[in-house]
Formats: structure tokens, C-alpha cells, sequence
């Protein structure tokens, strides 16, 4: 909880504001049991503050255009809580402007796979305001596969789907386990790739019955319909979806009461960050809301109308240093272990590097 303001408050003042805020908790404490017993989410995660912060850093790392920093994990953000990432894989499809890592954290012993959100577009300019438009409009064009009645977004689906994204992310978290062992799995991405991050924690756990994924996004847009949300809240129950104040992303596509049959829907578990307070005095609040995924009393409680809070969550900043472009930084370096295809997409992997520590351990050759 962060805590700003001047303490320089008269006596009977600082009381009067006191006891709005014990008002304020009690109300909001007393909401939220009530929230836990109405609806029977006992398999939904524990929501972790410190993981959240450690988190966000990974997501807004995952946006660093100059991939030899990223990929050595030199960038600018690649410090702090995420020190000593030991990378694997860069994916960066250029074709659909999609970028991802796939690495291992130590100190939270799991593979961290990260997804970043929209940049722009390849053939004209997209920038963030356009991008959140689209949403409005965005159909449930799609089934799931498997999922009976399960509908969602075709583009968001894809963008993991049916790009060299998925095959690439497979594939490392595979040599991950060889070389480290079955650790967790914890994905996460903001924005778009909040999206595609929801699809992988799904992929990962429907089709190679990976345990222990655990997912956490940040500024998400909904991605499918009730009956999608609610399969994906049995399958990957660790989820924590995080929301910032009025961020607008989280709001789209709309959600339509009377239309339960026709309308988006998040999937649990929401957290919503916000700031309560009177005049100079501001308490920053995390409400860890109900197992519906469209609690009422949540960020849907407020106007989506604002596009700053969906660009920096737990004081980090979610975007790239520069709108202008979705470009590739490529040095010497990045070269060596760049893979590209006909279609200039690169994959830049760690093989050599891994080969080597486990020629050293087993004699194997495992690539
Ligand atoms: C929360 O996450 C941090 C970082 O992974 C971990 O050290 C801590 O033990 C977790 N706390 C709980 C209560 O699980
Ligand atoms: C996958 O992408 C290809 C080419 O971009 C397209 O022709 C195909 O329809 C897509 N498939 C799905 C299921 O979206």
C-alpha cells in the first residue's frame, strides 16, 4: 500500500479522514467476504503481491526493441527483479509484429514466458488509440477447439495460434525442462499479450498436460465468451488477472448483461488496482475481486476511460520507448544466434549455449 500526502493535518481533521478510511476498509472487507462465499471459487489462486511486482518487470521487458540486449538480458529492463534471467529463446515475428521470450527464473524456480502487446501494424501505422477502437468491434468469430459452445476472438487466437509464435514457445519451454527439470510454468504478457499469454497457459496445460502453469496478466482485453471463461477457470485456475484504475483494455470488447449468450467474458480472477482517497490524501488499494470474472464491484465499477492507466501498472512502464516502430535492432552478436526465415522472422536460441552445459553433464546430444 502506498501512502501519499502530508501529514501536516489539523487534529480533528486528521480524525474526520481517519474514520472515513476505517469506513472505507471495513466496507470494502465486509464486500469482499460476502464476494467469497456467494460464489464457490476455492480453486482460484491465492493473489501474490510481490509475485505481481516481480511480474509486470518481465512484461515490460518483453517490449525492449534492441534484441541483442534483450536477448543477453543487458536492456534497461532487464534488471531489478528480473536480474539474472537466464534466457532461452527470443521469438519476434515480424510478419504479425509479435515479440515473446521464453527463460528461467531461478529465484521463482519456474519457466517465465512473456508476450508483449500490440506495437504496430507491418503495412501502416497503428498506433495504441486505433488499436483500442478495433476492440470495440472485435466478434467471437470462432470456436475453440474441443470446447463445445466455447467462442472467441479470431485474431486474438492467431496471434498465438497460427504465427511462429506458438511452435517456438513449445519448443524451448521443452529444452527448458531437459536442462532444468520440471519447474513451473508462469506466463504472463500486458495488453495483446495478456491475450496471447491466456492462450498459452491453455495451450500448455490442454495439449502438452503441463502442471503447475500459472498465468498473470496485466491490462488484458476479454478474449472469448462465458462458456470459454469458464472452461479456461478449470484449466488453468492460477490465474490472476490485473486491471489498473480506469485502464480503458480491460473494458474490451464491451460486455453486454442481456446478452449472456452473445457477449465477451472475462475469466477469473480479477485484481484491481485503484486509489481511494480524499483531497492530498491517497491510499493505492488492490481489490482481489470475486470468481465470476466480471465482478461488479471491480474495475467495472468505474469508467474505462483512460489509456495512461493502461500503460503503466505498479509504476512500470508497458510500451516501447518508441511508438514509431515495430523495427529490429540486430548487431553482430544477434546474428550469431538469430534464426531467420524466408519470411524475416527470427527465433534466436540459446542451443549452443545449453548443448554445451549439458555435453559437460551427460555427454548427450540432445538438439
Ligand atoms: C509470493 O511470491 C514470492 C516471489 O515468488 C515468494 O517469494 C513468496 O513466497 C510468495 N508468497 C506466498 C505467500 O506464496
Ligand atoms: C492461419 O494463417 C494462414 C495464413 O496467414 C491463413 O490462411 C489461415 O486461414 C489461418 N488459419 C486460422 C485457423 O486462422
Amino acid at each position: 500500500m502506498v501512502i501519499a500526502g502530508p501529514p501536516e493535518y489539523m487534529g480533528k481533521r486528521r480524525l474526520f479522514i481517519l474514520a472515513i478510511f476505517v469506513c472505507l476498509f471495513a466496507f470494502s472487507c465486509g464486500r469482499e467476504l460476502m464476494a467469497e462465499h456467494k460464489h464457490a471459487d476455492n480453486h482460484l489462486t491465492a493473489y501474490n503481491h510481490s509475485l505481481a511486482t516481480i511480474l509486470v518487470e518481465y512484461a515490460s521487458a518483453v517490449y525492449m526493441s534492441d534484441l541483442t540486449e534483450l536477448f543477453t538480458w543487458t536492456c534497461s529492463r532487464c534488471s531489478g527483479l528480473t536480474a539474472g534471467f537466464d534466457i532461452i529463446e527470443l521469438l519476434v515475428d515480424v510478419e504479425h509484429c509479435l515479440q515473446s521470450f521464453v527463460g528461467v527464473a531461478k529465484d521463482l524456480n519456474a519457466i517465465v514466458i512473456a508476450f508483449r502487446g500490440t506495437q504496430e501494424h507491418r503495412s501502416k501505422l497503428v498506433s495504441i488509440q486505433n488499436w483500442i477502437e478495433d476492440l470495440y468491434w472485435k466478434q467471437l468469430d470462432i470456436n475453440y477447439p474441443g470446447m463445445p459452445d466455447a467462442m472467441v476472438h479470431h485474431g486474438f487466437y492467431s496471434a498465438y495460434h497460427n504465427t511462429t509464435i506458438r511452435p517456438g514457445i513449445l519448443n524451448a519451454v521443452e529444452r527448458a525442462k531437459q536442462y532444468y527439470g520440471d519447474l513451473n510454468i508462469i506466463v504472463t504478457g500486458h495488453s495483446m499479450g495478456g491475450a496471447m499469454a491466456a492462450f498459452c497457459g491453455l495451450d500448455l496445460v490442454v495439449n502438452t498436460e503441463a502442471k503447475n502453469v500459472q498465468v498473470m496478466t496485466f491490462g488484458q482485453p476479454r478474449v472469448g465468451n462465458a462458456a470459454f471463461a469458464s472452461y479456461y477457470s478449470q484449466l488453468v485456475p492460477n490465474t490472476i488477472r490485473v486491471t489498473n484504475d480506469h485502464d480503458i483494455v480491460p473494458h474490451l470488447p464491451p460486455y453486454y448483461r442481456y446478452f449472456p449468450q452473445k457477449t465477451y467474458h472475462h475469466f477469473p480472477r480479477e485484481v484491481w488496482l485503484h486509489n481511494i482517497g480524499v483531497g492530498s490524501l491517497v491510499y493505492e488499494v488492490e481489490k482481489v475481486c470475486d470468481g465470476s470474472g466480471e465482478d461488479p464491484d471491480c474495475c467495472r465499477s468505474v469508467a474505462g476511460n483512460s489509456i495512461a492507466d493502461h500503460l503503466v501498472y505498479f509504476g512500470v512502464e508497458l510500451m516501447c520507448e518508441t511508438w514509431r516502430s515495430c523495427g529490429i535492432v540486430m548487431d553482430s552478436l544477434a546474428k550469431e544466434y538469430g534464426k531467420m526465415d524466408v519470411k524475416g522472422n527470427i527465433v534466436f536460441s540459446r542451443d549452443s549455449i545449453l548443448r554445451m552445459k549439458t555435453e559437460t553433464n551427460t555427454g548427450g546430444d540432445r538438439m
